[in-house]
């Protein structure tokens, strides 16, 4: 009754040595982690899936991982839910998205499929279903596909994002149009999740170099009455401080007209501005609150965790709001849940340079509020190993942008947000791992960081005498 096919456990990655591994992140048992994936609400538990692959830590034959959750914090591991190799999926089950009906858990996924053993440059790709009762074990559809690509379709047809409106079930997939090369998010409708009728393009980039040429892992969801088109661009050309990563991740605001298959929208912007962060994806809690992960990495970052075992790593919940007609990210409320202890609640006037030293450096939340009034100087914090900057934040009020620097990358990135009075700046440091969060979702960074060397220090760095209010905890898994 169910998928049949399951994973070689003796063939699983062995973690070797545990000197990057997360404390609070989701991260394979041992292998390699792209995309998150499927994302719900399903029986009493969140459940949270990822690109796998369980036998490397490289990228390979994609399976989707799976842990569950009761608080969005506290995962726990389970069984893997899809394993590619049957005719639907023959190279891979790809990202994709999840959706509940009359109490059964759907996922529809990419079947990707290469025409020759050997040459990953030549595939194609396909939209498959599979479904379960018990949110653990799953079976492939077995009408599968559901959806082949249009013919004016290149290659690139996949990541399909799911969601209900009205009576009706939508999804729109992430392509690129055979002819002019442009990416476009592909919409269909269905009554039944099970037949879907395709409406055409919604939306299609206007100048590759500015939009991209394949929009990868689209979203969508709403904020404030509006409609978001979140996507995964490759291919966008670097704009001076902006788009510095090989591969970005960006969300388009405006109207989705049902009727017409449109998608009426602003420029893109980024969702988040720092080095490891791609491929993210989100979904309404049963509160009411869009919660996204992302992929804390991408394809063109070293990942030293590589040489133990692993590789990659999902980020933190994260609320999706609107700040300033962007979308930006704030931490889930439930991260308050991993604090153990408070090391660190002081108010006082910071001078100059001030170190800070927390029992387990490596696994804290700094929360800090600097007051800015008149204030034309400049505030940073970093955290650094005895012989270097591991990661470097930096905000400037008279250019009024923001500075992340992480070691061992070449350039940094930047985020501008104006002139605030006061800047508020929270942090979550994990073992290999960096978030920090500006202003209430004026700005994220996602970065990674790698040291052999424990004793950490904190600096708060100011260039003019300002009060600070600074809190820090320190994080862990109890419960
Ligand atoms: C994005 C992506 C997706 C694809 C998956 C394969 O990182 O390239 O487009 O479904 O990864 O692992």
């Amino acid at each position: 009754m169910f998928n049949l096919r399951k994973i070689d456990e003796s063939r699983v990655a062995k973690i070797s040595n545990t000197r990057y591994r997360e404390y609070y992140h989701i991260q394979t048992p041992g292998g390699w982690l792209n995309d998150p994936n499927g994302f719900c609400f399903f029986k009493g538990y969140y459940h949270v899936f990822y690109q796998y692959h369980p036998y490397s830590a490289e990228w390979g034959p994609m399976h989707w991982g799976h842990v569950r959750s009761k608080d969005l914090v506290h995962w726990e591991n389970l069984p893997v839910a899809l394993v590619p190799g049957d005719p639907e999926d023959t190279g891979g089950c790809f990202s994709g998205s999840a959706i509940v009906k009359d109490n059964r858990l759907y996922l529809i996924y990419t079947g990707h499929h290469y025409y020759e053993d050997g040459d990953q440059e030549h595939f194609w790709e396909n939209q498959n279903v599979a479904y379960s009762d018990d949110g653990i074990h799953f079976t492939k559809y077995d009408h599968n596909p559901i959806i082949e690509a249009p013919t004016d379709n290149s290659q690139d047809f996949r990541d399909p994002k799911v969601w209900q409106h009205g009576d009706q079930y939508y999804l729109i997939l992430g392509s690129r149009a055979q002819e002019t090369n442009r990416a476009r998010i592909l919409l269909y409708q269905s009554d039944d999740l099970l037949h879907w009728q395709y409406k055409g393009p919604v939306a299609e980039s206007t100048n590759n170099q500015l939009e991209g040429s394949m929009w990868e892992c689209p979203d969508f969801f709403r904020l404030n009455g509006q409609d978001i088109i979140a996507c995964s661009p490759m291919g966008i050309q670097p704009q001076r401080h902006r788009f510095l990563n090989l591969n970005q991740s960006t969300a388009f605001i405006g109207h989705f007209d049902y009727q017409q298959a449109q998608f009426i929208h602003n420029d893109l912007h980024l969702l988040d501005y720092g080095h490891n962060f791609y491929a993210p994806q989100s979904f309404l809690t049963p509160d009411g609150r869009q919660i996204q992960f992302g992929w804390f990495s991408s394809f063109d970052q070293a990942m030293p965790e590589q040489a133990d075992g692993w590789a990659g790593a999902l980020t933190l919940p994260r609320e999706l709001i609107l700040h300033d007609d962007q979308v930006g990210t704030i931490p889930a409320q439930e991260t308050e849940l991993l604090r153990v202890g408070e090391v660190i609640n002081t108010t006082k006037i910071i001078n100059r340079s001030h170190q800070f030293t927390v029992p387990d450096p490596q696994h804290t939340e700094w929360d800090l509020t600097f007051d800015l009034p008149d204030y034309g100087g400049q505030v940073s914090w970093q955290l650094a190993n005895s012989d270097h900057a591991l990661i470097a934040f930096n905000y400037d009020q008279g250019s009024g942008e923001v500075t992340v620097h992480q070691h061992n990358q070449e350039t940094d990135r930047y985020a501008s947000i104006g002139h605030p009075t006061q800047l508020q700046v929270r942090i979550f440091v994990d073992t290999s791992s960096v978030e920090i969060f500006v202003n209430n979702g004026a700005a994220t960074f996602t970065e990674r960081y790698y040291t052999n060397d424990q004793t950490l220090i904190n600096t708060i760095d100011t260039s003019k005498p300002i009060t600070t209010t600074i809190k820090a905890y320190n994080l862990g898994m109890k419960g």
